[in-house]
């Protein structure tokens, strides 16, 4: 029988073998992430992707991220480590929806998150992470703004500048905002030393009660920043994992025992050993004029 090792050394080597670049969302267990030749929030992925050497991409996550592989590196062939690993918030809003909502607000320049289909993108003016929505928005000349789909970032990022006019319409992120207000009284109550560090896919009532709001690298660079030494965690509770491997002598609390991404969750070390043999995932395709069309507003954010 096969353990964790022998699997990860077998990977490490045929990945070699077969010029294919492993790249993994922090949110993947931590047996994913020994494996990855990188490790990053959805900005540092989509930039990664565009500059790996290796001919072959194997995205462990979610089919948004595979895709925007795709579109910045179309001449590569890109594997998704599940087929079955999609972002439920990616799909909350059709093109033709998107088109619609363009002719009730003709005056906004549209926003999509990545956390989005690779066609709803070719209708958008400019892509954003929750890493780089601040910084992008407010460079942008237009006032009026429509951020779809995730209303609870795009209303972060609406509180910090007040001299744009915003516009939401629906659409979040189901895990993040399953975390109640109440359990952040109760993390506190519990844990009255710690530093709450969230996602801003979390409520809007939940990010503006805690001591940070940050992209899954933003929160692992402040607890490594920080000199604090119990933190409550309000993300998916693999980076409460994560951080607790990077930092023994610290202390991490889940905000949420409830903040698990089915999603992320899907992919396992055999996946990820039988997407190199070739047995497992989905080559990722898309049309020539998607890619095109859709890479004008994600090449607006890296810039
Ligand atoms: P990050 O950009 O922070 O990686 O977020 C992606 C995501 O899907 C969080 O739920
Ligand atoms: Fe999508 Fe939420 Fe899962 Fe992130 S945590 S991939 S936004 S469902």
């Amino acid at each position: 029988m096969f353990n964790t090792k022998d699997l990860q050394n077998e990977i490490i080597k045929l990945k070699k073998e077969n010029d294919i670049c492993v790249l993994a969302h922090s949110y993947q267990t931590q047996d994913i992430l020994e494996v990855a030749d990188f490790v990053g929030d959805s900005f540092a992925l989509s930039r990664l992707a565009s500059t790996a050497p290796q001919k072959t991409l194997l995205m462990c996550g979610v089919r948004f991220m595979a895709e925007t592989a795709k579109i910045l590196s179309p001449q590569k062939k890109v594997i998704l480590s599940h087929p079955d690993a999609g972002c439920p918030m990616a799909e909350q809003l059709t093109v033709e929806e998107l088109r619609e909502l363009k002719k009730q607000y003709p005056q906004c320049a549209v926003v999509v998150y990545i956390n989005s289909t690779s066609e709803l993108k070719t209708e958008c003016d400019v892509c954003v992470t929750s890493a780089s929505a601040l910084g992008v928005v407010s460079k942008m000349p237009q006032k009026d703004i429509l951020f779809i789909p995730d209303c609870n970032l795009g209303s972060w990022i609406a509180k910090q500048l007040p001299e744009k006019n915003f516009h939401f319409i629906k659409g979040g992120c189901p895990v993040h905002m399953q975390i109640t207000p109440e359990e952040v009284d109760i993390a506190r109550a519990k844990h009255p030393n710690a530093l709450l560090l969230v996602h801003p896919e979390c409520l809007k009532a939940v990010t503006e009660r805690a001591d940070f709001a940050g992209s899954t690298t933003e929160i692992i660079n402040y607890v490594a920043k920080s000199d604090a030494k119990q933190f409550i965690i309000g993300t998916d509770n693999t980076i409460v994992q994560h951080l607790q491997f990077e930092h023994p002598q610290k202390e991490f609390y889940p905000l949420s025992k409830g903040c698990i991404c089915k999603d992320m969750r899907l992919t396992t070390l055999v996946d990820v050993l039988n997407c190199i043999k070739g047995t497992a995932g989905e080559e990722i395709l898309i049309p020539d004029e998607t890619i095109k069309k859709a890479r004008i507003c994600i090449d607006r954010m890296l810039g």
